[in-house]
């Protein structure tokens, strides 16, 4: 029997490291978070995401009492942007959390399903999407979204 490794490509680095427009969207996911709605879990996502059109979107997760019904900042976001701006690609996503007064230690990482919409977002406009995940001790900056969804699910190519 054969054996499938796979390995994720990720860049570990301090916010000093960043450059001057990434430090900006970092920030601004840093800022969003303070628009969450998030009653039940008291866990507040911020998310910033720049178009090539160079426009800074932001969201936040927003929750709800029927549970399922509530939405993840990342998906608020994307869903926003493209909705607003249905030419332009996304170029980064930048995603920060919240929780016990402070933001979180570690980078927060995109849930599945977030994942497979930023892969959508990735493949509809045939662009990488560079995600920038903060967390106080370090960020992981990760070049396209397949590097974390692999083997990704995508309709079967029926010719
Ligand atoms: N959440 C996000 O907004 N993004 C993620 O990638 C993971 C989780 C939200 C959903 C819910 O409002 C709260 O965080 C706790 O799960």
């Amino acid at each position: 029997m054969n054996e499938l490794k796979i390995t994720a490509k990720i860049k570990v680095c301090t916010y000093d490291e960043l450059n001057i427009s990434e430090k900006k969207l970092i920030d601004s996911a840093k800022k969003a978070v303070y628009t969450s709605y998030a009653p039940y879990s008291r866990f507040r996502v911020g998310v910033a995401v720049e178009l090539e059109n160079g426009q800074i979107i932001t969201g936040s997760n927003q929750e709800n009492a029927a549970f399922p019904s509530g939405l993840c900042a990342e998906r608020t976001a994307l869903f926003y942007a493209n909705a607003q701006f249905p030419d332009d690609a996304v170029e980064k996503i930048s995603i920060a959390a919240f929780t016990k007064g402070d933001f979180s230690e570690e980078p927060i990482t995109p849930c599945g399903a977030c994942r497979q919409v930023i892969m959508e977002v990735q493949n509809r406009f045939n662009h990488p999407v560079r995600l920038l995940l903060y967390g106080k001790s370090k960020i992981y900056v990760i070049d396209t979204i397949e590097a974390i969804l692999p083997l990704s699910f995508k309709l079967a190519d029926d010719k």
